[in-house]
């Protein structure tokens, strides 16, 4: 089943987020043609959480530290995170590598970390625009993978996701073309073929992330190898949330 992620980033307020999560309630909160997570800003978690409880809908934080617990000011772990009830994570979103430095090796920990305290892991990787047009695309997503995976078997990776977001992308109202992002997606499933064997891979859902919109949604789903959304600004609005998780259920 295809798979849509609503990150919200650090956009909105109290308020503005429990009305967000109603409306998704009313949307899709019995929708199960797709599977819809939304990730709230941190510190309106356990408030979304309560709106969406006993729905289709999941609800996951949008980064976690890498240890359990300590003198690690601001840090929330996994096991704060689910205890706030998230059931999912992402991890090594690009604005994370951006803005606070997270490095592939911090990106490796917090996968472990995830799935040590049991949140499903959303594995972010992408490439920059520099990166792309210097032939460099392949490589970069090939180390960002190898350094998150290493060590781990498939058995321990359970329910991973994966979401290719070329840098960029994001927020730029640039999308990757469906046939870059599938030729990208494709390339990106070959090489978890070839770590973690051929069931692993086929069953691997791999989201693209990147301006998905509602007129852009249906297309680039339709690829054989993008198994839903990963969605930014479009995951602001309920309606424009809702149409793009339509869209997922019809591929
Ligand atoms: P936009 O959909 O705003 O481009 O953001 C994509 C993204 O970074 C989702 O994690």
């Amino acid at each position: 089943m295809n798979i849509v992620g609503g990150n919200w980033k650090m956009n909105g307020d109290l308020a503005s987020s429990e009305t967000l999560a109603a409306e998704l309630r009313r949307s899709l909160g019995s929708h199960h043609g797709a599977e819809a997570v939304v990730f709230p800003p941190a510190a309106f978690l356990v408030q979304v959480q309560r709106k969406l409880a006993g729905s289709s809908v999941g609800v996951g934080v949008q980064d976690i530290h890498p240890y359990a617990k300590g003198a690690y000011t601001s840090g929330i772990s996994a096991p704060m995170a689910a205890s706030a009830g998230a059931t999912w994570t992402l991890v090594g979103h690009s604005e994370r590598r951006t803005w606070f430095g997270d490095s592939d090796a911090r990106v490796a920990e917090k996968l472990h970390a995830a799935l040590e305290h049991g949140l499903k892991p959303i594995l972010c990787i992408g490439e920059t625009l520099d990166e792309r047009q210097s032939g460099r695309t392949v490589d970069v997503l090939r180390r960002q993978l190898d350094t998150a995976l290493d060590g781990l078997t498939a058995a321990a990776l359970g329910d991973l996701v994966l979401a290719y977001e070329p840098v960029w992308a994001i927020g730029t109202g640039v999308t990757a073309s469906p046939q870059q992002a599938q030729e990208t997606h494709a390339s990106v499933r070959a090489h978890v073929t070839s770590g973690l064997g051929d069931a692993f891979a086929r069953a691997l859902r791999i989201q693209y992330g990147g301006s998905v919109k509602p007129h852009n949604a249906a297309e680039l789903m339709a690829c054989p190898d993008i198994d839903g959304a990963l969605v930014g600004g479009a995951s602001l609005k309920a309606l424009d949330f809702t149409s793009i998780v339509r869209a997922a259920s019809k591929q």
